[in-house]
């Protein structure tokens, strides 16, 4: 029996068919699929941008890329077949008297057939694409249309794109990308915690002293400096891919596996997060921004010099939050927040640090020990910190060790890209793994307050070395608590 049940023939236009995401993500992530034998091929994929370029031309760019991304996965044979499915149209999006009949010609004709619109563009272009394919005829039954994120910059631009998308879209067309929704371990928290009988009912504040969650880069500006420099930290990856992860830990189970029976759990959490005020926000958060230090054992430059011009810019690449959430489940539980660029390493993890035991047998420090890590990347594994004894005379030694649960040792499949699950999803209409409107918005809503709060407080960031664990302030954070980041090793 197939591995993977192909999907309806579809239609997929790719806006922005040239730029980095196409290249580096969504060409290579359709590769895959199709080699997996889930795309039927009278299916159509079409780049398009405002570059002169024939479909020759395109086909050899998406080569390239799909060549690139795929390392030892590349399959040269079996291009040439894949290739046939790949059409360029040139149009000029931001050009409302663009010809748009040239790219209707290009699509299979049929109401119901799905059809994918990609916007993998700058956000403000959304709303203006989605009118001109209304007007074209293009919003019918079988259309979708995918926002990447950022969508906007705050809840008013948020809220504008929204609005904008909505003349022209159902919401059960619109398809908003979290990319860290579609990776298999952050999935794969859902099934941990309501797949097993042993995790929910400690999952809550009696038995869980806090929550971490850590996504950290080595990577510095990678070429995006622009748009990087007008977002930081806490709008690039807090707004987004943390707020969804604390989403996923702290929601309530839902009552079915569904689309919107997940997001209204979601969302629950989201207004439960509580304001951080300009009174609080020293206390509890931490801006930084990396200064010269190392990356990958060689000297690296500091934000401020990578930026042309020697910026002055205040923008933050580190963030540190201690966030509650006011509800039954969790009150007075802290989640501790962190990301940040040019880190000692490559790391993304949820730890569950659960209480101490009531009574402490074994000695002092006996007590805290049973921890839940769930390393999402790199070498993604579940880890459950268990106390054992050593072994040997001579006194009883206890010692905390983890049940390890490790993806490759337990799994031989090539692991897939979060996008190829998240394509096909789209194309099969689930929205399981999407962001609804009031998620995001609510997201904004909360991440506005944290930014005044910032204004307000006039909160510079600190610089912390590249190539180390952040700014002090981040270690003295959880000091205080008398709490520590979780490292491994
Ligand atoms: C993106 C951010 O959404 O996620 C980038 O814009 C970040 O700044 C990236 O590097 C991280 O994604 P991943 O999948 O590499 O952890």
């Amino acid at each position: 029996m197939a591995k993977f049940v192909p999907v309806d023939p579809f239609d997929i236009v790719i806006f922005g068919g040239t730029g980095d995401l196409s290249r580096r993500k969504l060409l290579p992530a359709l590769y895959h699929r199709w080699l997996d034998g889930q795309i039927p091929d009278t299916s159509t994929i079409i780049g398009t941008a405002r570059s002169a370029m024939d479909t020759g031309a395109y086909r050899e760019m998406a080569r390239k890329a799909c060549e690139l991304a795929s390392g030892t996965a590349w399959k040269e044979e079996e291009w040439p077949a894949f290739e046939k499915l790949i059409r360029y149209v040139q149009i000029d999006a931001t050009d409302p008297a663009a010809d748009w009949a040239a790219l209707k010609s290009e699509l299979t004709p049929g109401e119901t057939r799905p059809r994918v619109f990609y916007l993998a563009t700058s956000p403000h272009l959304y709303v203006d694409i989605c009118r001109s394919l209304g007007k074209a005829g293009l919003s019918g039954e079988g259309a979708r249309v995918v926002l990447e994120k950022p969508i906007g910059t705050d809840l008013a631009s948020a809220q504008a794109i929204n609005d904008g998308v909505a003349e022209v879209f159902d919401e059960r067309q619109v398809f908003r990308i979290d990319h860290y929704l579609g990776k298999e371990t952050v999935q794969n928290l859902m099934v941990l915690r309501f797949g097993n009988i042993l995790f929910e009912p400690l999952w809550s504040l009696n038995y869980i002293d806090h929550v971490q969650i850590t996504v950290a880069e080595d990577l510095g500006l990678e070429g995006r400096a622009d748009y990087y420099d007008r977002s930081g930290a806490l709008r690039d990856m807090v707004q987004n891919h943390l707020i969804q992860l604390l989403c996923l830990t702290a929601m309530e189970p839902p009552n079915v596996y569904a689309d919107d029976d997940i997001r209204t759990e979601k969302i629950k959490v989201l207004t439960a997060l509580k304001p951080i005020t300009a009174q609080d926000v020293r206390k509890l958060t931490v801006r930084g921004q990396y200064a010269a230090g190392l990356h990958a054992g060689k000297p690296a430059k500091g934000y401020l010099e990578e930026l042309s011009g020697g910026s002055e810019s205040e923008t933050e690449t580190f963030v540190a939050i201690k966030a509650s959430v006011g509800n039954w489940r969790w009150s007075g539980i802290p989640f501790y927040l962190r990301t940040g660029k040019r880190m000692s390493s490559r790391h993304s993890d949820i730890v569950i640090q659960f209480k101490s035991t009531p009574h402490n047998l074994f000695g002092e420090d006996a007590g805290t020990v049973n921890r839940l890590v769930i390393r999402l990347q790199p070498d993604e594994a579940v880890r459950l910190y268990v106390q054992i004894k050593e072994p040997g005379p001579g006194g009883l030694r206890v010692k905390s060790l983890p049940l390890n649960l490790s993806y490759a040792e337990s799994f031989t499949l090539r692991y897939p890209d979060a996008y190829e699950r998240l394509l096909m999803d789209i194309v099969r209409g689930n929205l399981s793994l999407f962001m609804r409107r009031d998620e995001v918005e609510a997201a904004w809503r909360w991440v506005d307050g944290l930014i005044n709060a910032w204004e307000e407080a006039r909160y510079a960031p600190e610089p912390y070395p590249a190539g180390s664990d952040g700014p002090l302030s981040s270690a003295m954070m959880m000091d205080r608590d008398g709490r520590q980041w979780w490292k491994e090793g």
